[in-house]
């Protein structure tokens, strides 16, 4: 036996390979992948690109199989393969036969109606923007605000996001809920998201748009509906005014400062609209489109290195504010929750 397993050394190195890979199929296992899906239709992308691998990576063994058998097969193997007819059945039959298969297969998954939408249910509007994502949110119940970078849906229920662009074309991809849906310049494009569990994934522009497109991200939250109406309720209404001495300072210079010409904060009287809506922008999950981290040294360092962090974004770096400034400012924008 043991003898056996030594003398079997491409054996070894094949589990080996094996054994390697696995970290690598452990990050499809990610917060943004495809192949984890959160919901009916990402399982639906999934199970046709398990299909489609596996089919197509049985059909590649078939081919190095005769290929190698062609190349250093016994000459009464070689003389078959040659023969009139199997060239055909592989060559025309096989192929004919397989691919219809599979193209009924992908068919039959892919037209399977969607989910209808719920009447009176949440609507989420999403507009591209340069580097990042404006995010509309209609409650169903006259309720209705503006956010950023985020998408949140309730778990369970199929709700409708408008896709539109304010400049170029974007991607809008959240591969854990479904497949991509290009957003296009004068047109609106509808993609249902469904989630079966609560849980927070990533999302990401899959259509090259600029210089940032690779730091175009978003964060995707499934809720528990309770939760859901309750979170809902919190960013319709305006946020608690600054409480510390240090946060009123950073209201103070938010306001002096030029910067309610881009951005808005609900109930505070700033109502830019080229940036993205800051009234409860302590309270997302991430800053700068899903890739810092929501804290007061991440609001500093976006204030005052955003050009290097996202070249080319629209807003300029604010260089002209001294450290306590920029920690006021930075303790004010992130209790806005
Ligand atoms: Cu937006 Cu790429």
């Amino acid at each position: 036996m043991t003898r056996r397993k030594m003398a079997n050394p491409a054996g070894w190195r094949l589990v080996s390979v094996g054994v390697g890979a696995a970290p690598l199929l452990a990050a499809c296992q990610g917060v943004q992948s495809a192949l984890s899906p959160h919901g009916p239709e990402a399982q639906r992308v999934a199970s046709l690109s398990w299909v489609m691998f596996v089919s197509a990576g049985f059909i590649l063994l078939i081919v190095i199989l005769l290929c190698a058998l062609a190349i250093y097969g016994r000459e009464a193997w070689r003389g078959w393969l040659a023969h009139e007819n199997v060239v055909f059945s592989g060559g025309v039959t096989f192929p004919v036969v397989t691919l219809t298969a599979l193209l009924s297969y992908s068919l039959a998954l892919t037209s399977k109606a969607e989910a209808p939408i719920v009447v009176g249910g949440p609507k989420i509007s999403v507009v591209g923007e340069r580097w990042w994502w404006r995010v509309f949110y209609d409650d169903g119940a006259g309720r209705s605000f503006e956010s950023g970078n985020e998408i949140r849906i309730p778990v369970g229920r199929p709700v409708e996001v408008r896709l539109t662009t304010a400049d170029v074309l974007h991607s809008f991809w959240a591969p854990t809920l479904a497949g991509k849906l290009d957003m296009i310049p004068g047109r609106t494009n509808t993609i249902t998201l469904q989630a079966t569990k609560p849980g927070v994934t990533r999302g990401q522009c899959a259509e090259y748009c600029g210089g940032a497109h690779a730091l175009m991200a978003f964060d995707v939250v499934a809720m528990p509906e309770a939760a859901y109406r309750e979170w809902l309720a919190r960013m319709a209404a305006p946020p608690k005014p600054p409480a510390s001495p240090q946060e009123r300072e950073g209201s103070k210079l938010f306001m002096e400062n030029g910067c309610p010409g881009c951005h808005a904060i609900r109930g505070a009287g700033a109502a830019g609209r080229i940036g993205p809506d800051l009234t409860h922008v302590g309270g997302r999950l991430s800053l700068g489109g899903a890739i810092l981290s929501n804290d007061p040294p991440a609001f500093a360092r976006w204030i005052r290195d955003n050009q290097q962090i996202k070249p080319g974004n629209l807003m300029p770096r604010y260089a002209i504010f001294t450290e306590s400034e920029l920690a006021a400012l930075s303790a004010y924008l992130a209790q806005l929750k």
